[in-house]
């Protein structure tokens, strides 16, 4: 069976959480498409070289969910070499046997519009904040303006930029728990499912 999950939002919205769970309840594989820019992004030197040469090693580094790897990823997702060197990657996961969930930023408009389900998560940008920074600590106005940055970037580059698609459920978690969450994407992936 096909079946391919996009999930595409805003940095803390709580895609990753989502997709992880989906995954696991429906038997899918994920792929954190995020991991593959933070990946680019740490590895310094030449983006584009970088992003052909990806190996599964780069991928493990301990390092890639710091905010100084999103902000390295948000620099190189912008580069339109770079996100050619991974898309196909990403098609051929989406289209895996057995189903998949790719969480990211243009799943649903990009790297698979053909998607049986699309979700776009999204939240405040100071609910969004105030997750990362009980995870990172330090001062949360910095990590608010960082949260914005990197909404602005994402949204304003000219190659796939960050919006949801014509045919995506929205879920806003600003006021939802993540249990609330995960059971609003699941029913849409088991309606979709049938
Ligand atoms: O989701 P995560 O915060 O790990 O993503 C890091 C950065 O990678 C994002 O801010 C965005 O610039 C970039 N990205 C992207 N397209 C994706 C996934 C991530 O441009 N599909």
């Amino acid at each position: 069976m096909i079946f391919t999950v996009a999930i595409d939002g805003p940095a803390a919205a709580g895609k990753g959480t989502i997709s992880r769970a989906v995954a696991e309840r429906f038997g899918f594989a994920h792929l954190d498409t995020g991991s593959l820019y933070r990946a680019v992004g740490v590895m310094g030197g030449d983006p584009v070289a970088a992003a052909r040469g990806l190996t599964p090693d780069d991928l493990a580094r301990d390092d890639l969910r710091s905010l100084v790897a999103g902000q390295a990823a948000s620099r190189v997702a912008v580069i339109p070499e770079v996100r050619a060197a991974l898309l196909e990657f990403q098609r051929r996961f989406a289209r895996r046997e057995g189903g998949a969930v790719l969480d990211g930023r243009d799943i649903g408009t990009v790297i698979c519009p053909e998607a049986e389900v699309k979700l776009y998560v999204t939240a405040s940008p100071e609910v969004r904040a105030h997750r990362r920074w009980l995870e990172v600590g330090g001062d949360e106005a910095m990590v608010l303006a960082e949260v914005r940055e990197r909404d602005a970037r994402d949204m304003g580059r000219a190659d796939a930029p960050l919006r949801a698609a014509a045919d995506a459920v929205l879920i806003d978690t600003s006021e939802l728990g993540i249990e609330e969450a995960v059971r609003a994407a699941c029913a849409v992936v088991a309606e979709r499912l049938g």
